[in-house]
């Protein structure tokens, strides 16, 4: 086989196994509904009502999505009478930087995996 050819060939797995195996939205829906889960209070039904799967996280309420990868940015859910343990794949949030939960009654520990 011509050089060029293999070297195509090579590159082309690479950009491959990198896509199959690069987290990306569906890390985040899954973290999400994980999340979600785990909610034991939600007196006002938002979460039920509003994160629904029949449209993108990206507008589901208390979501602010990056614009380019369409990956969780922010999460405010300050003052909504939330209870729950946090489910650990919130972690796997790996865009999230900014991460407003005051006034629920949330436990546990986000242990973070956030992208270098
Ligand atoms: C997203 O990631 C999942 C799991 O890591 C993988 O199975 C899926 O193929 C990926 N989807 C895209 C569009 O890259
Ligand atoms: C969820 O809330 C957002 C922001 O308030 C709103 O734009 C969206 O239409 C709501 N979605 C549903 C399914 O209620
Ligand atoms: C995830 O990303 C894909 C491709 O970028 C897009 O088509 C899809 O609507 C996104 N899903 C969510 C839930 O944002």
């Amino acid at each position: 086989m011509e050089k060029n050819v293999i070297f195509t060939l090579v590159t082309m797995l690479y950009l491959l196994i990198y896509v199959v195996a690069s987290p990306n939205n569906s890390t985040d829906e899954y973290a999400l509904l994980a999340f979600i889960a785990q909610i034991t209070s939600d007196p006002n039904k938002i979460l039920a009502k509003n994160w629904s799967q029949r449209t993108s996280f990206c507008n589901w309420i208390g979501i602010t999505c990056g614009a380019r990868h369409q990956r969780v940015r922010s999460l405010s859910l300050a003052n909504m009478g939330l209870g729950c343990t946090i489910a650990k794949e919130i972690g796997e949030l790996s865009f999230l930087r900014v991460l407003i939960i005051s006034n629920n009654n949330f436990h546990g520990f986000i242990q973070a995996n956030f992208e270098k």
